[in-house]
C-alpha cells in the first residue's frame, strides 16, 4: 500500500488486489483532512496488510475523529479494529445495515458508531460530508461521500474497473488508463460487483446518475479505480450502458479444475 496526497485536503491510500482471469483492482482507502480528520475505508484484511503502518505517515492515527465505512465488505474493513483501538476519539459512520452486517462476524462498539443514512450529513468541522447512494453498489449499506465544500465525490465501489497491471491500478490519475479500455473494464465490473443492474427499469437507472452529474464531482474517487481528476462525463456515459452490457459468468469448476491441471507438474 502506497499513500499520496490527491490534492490538499485528500490523501489517497492505494493497494491492489489480483482477481484471476480478470487482472488488478484497485482498493483505495482515503483521508480528508478536514478539521476533523476522517478516513474513508480501511483497506483489506489480508495477513501481510497492515492498515495502521500505511495510514500513519498519511495522518497521526490519534487525529482520526471519523472513520467513514462506505460498506462492510471485506476489502474496506481491513484495519477497522485496529484504527478503532488507535484512534479513541473516533467513530465509524455506517448505516442500520451497516452495523447488522458487521454484527455478524464482529460487532461494533454501539459507543463508538454513527448512523447516516443517504441524504445525511455529517458535521467535520470545516465542511459538511453528505451521504449519498451511488447508482451501482453491491451492498445494501452502501453510502458515497459529497464533499459539498470541494465538489469531491467519494463513490465507493461505483465506477471501479479491475485493469491489466497493477502499475495502472494504482496508478495516480485514471487518465492513465485508455479511455476504450476504461469503459470496458468499467462494464465489466459493474455486472460483477452490481448484477442487479441487467433487471433495472432503464429510466429509473438513467435517472438515478441525475443526482451526481448535476453535482458536477470536481474529482471521482472510487474505490476500485485510480482517482478521476478531469471530466468525468465518459464514466456516465459508460455505466448508463451497464443495463445491456454482456452479464458476467465466473470460471465454473470444470475450469477451476482445468486451471489447476496446468500447474500440475509434467
Ligand atoms: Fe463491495
Ligand atoms: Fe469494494
Amino acid at each position: 500500500m502506497h499513500s499520496y496526497r490527491l490534492r490538499q485536503d485528500v490523501s489517497v491510500l492505494s493497494d491492489h488486489l489480483e482477481v484471476p482471469g480478470l487482472g488488478f483492482l484497485a482498493v483505495n482507502a482515503f483521508v480528508i483532512h478536514a478539521a476533523q480528520p476522517v478516513v474513508i475505508d480501511t483497506g483489506l484484511g489480508l495477513p501481510d496488510r497492515d492498515f495502521l503502518a500505511s495510514l500513519a505517515p498519511v495522518i497521526d492515527p490519534p487525529d482520526v475523529r471519523w472513520i467513514w465505512l462506505t460498506h462492510p465488505d471485506r476489502d474496506h474493513t481491513g484495519g477497522l479494529f485496529a484504527l478503532l483501538d488507535a484512534a479513541p476519539q473516533a467513530r465509524v459512520v455506517t448505516t442500520f445495515a451497516g452495523a447488522g452486517i458487521m454484527s455478524a462476524e464482529r460487532p461494533l462498539p454501539m459507543d463508538r458508531i454513527y448512523l447516516l443514512n443517504p441524504g445525511q450529513s455529517l458535521d467535520a468541522g470545516d465542511r459538511r460530508l453528505t451521504g449519498f447512494r451511488p447508482p451501482l453498489f453491491d451492498n445494501p449499506a452502501t453510502v458515497g461521500i459529497l464533499d459539498t465544500s470541494t465538489g469531491v465525490c467519494l463513490s465507493s465501489d461505483c465506477f471501479g474497473a479491475p485493469l491489466p497491471t497493477a502499475a495502472l491500478a494504482t496508478a495516480e490519475d485514471a487518465a492513465e488508463v485508455s479511455p476504450d479500455e476504461l469503459r470496458a473494464a468499467q462494464l465489466l465490473w459493474a455486472t460483477i460487483d452490481s448484477p442487479w443492474v441487467h433487471g433495472v427499469d432503464p429510466a429509473k437507472y438513467a435517472a438515478s446518475f441525475t443526482p451526481l452529474r448535476d453535482f458536477a464531482p470536481s474529482a471521482i474517487l472510487s474505490t476500485h479505480l485510480p482517482p478521476v481528476t478531469s471530466d468525468s462525463t465518459a464514466l456516465f456515459t459508460t455505466l448508463l450502458d451497464a443495463p445491456q452490457s454482456a452479464p458476467f459468468t465466473g470460471p465454473d469448476q470444470a475450469a477451476l479444475e482445468a486451471m489447476l491441471h496446468q500447474f500440475q507438474p509434467a
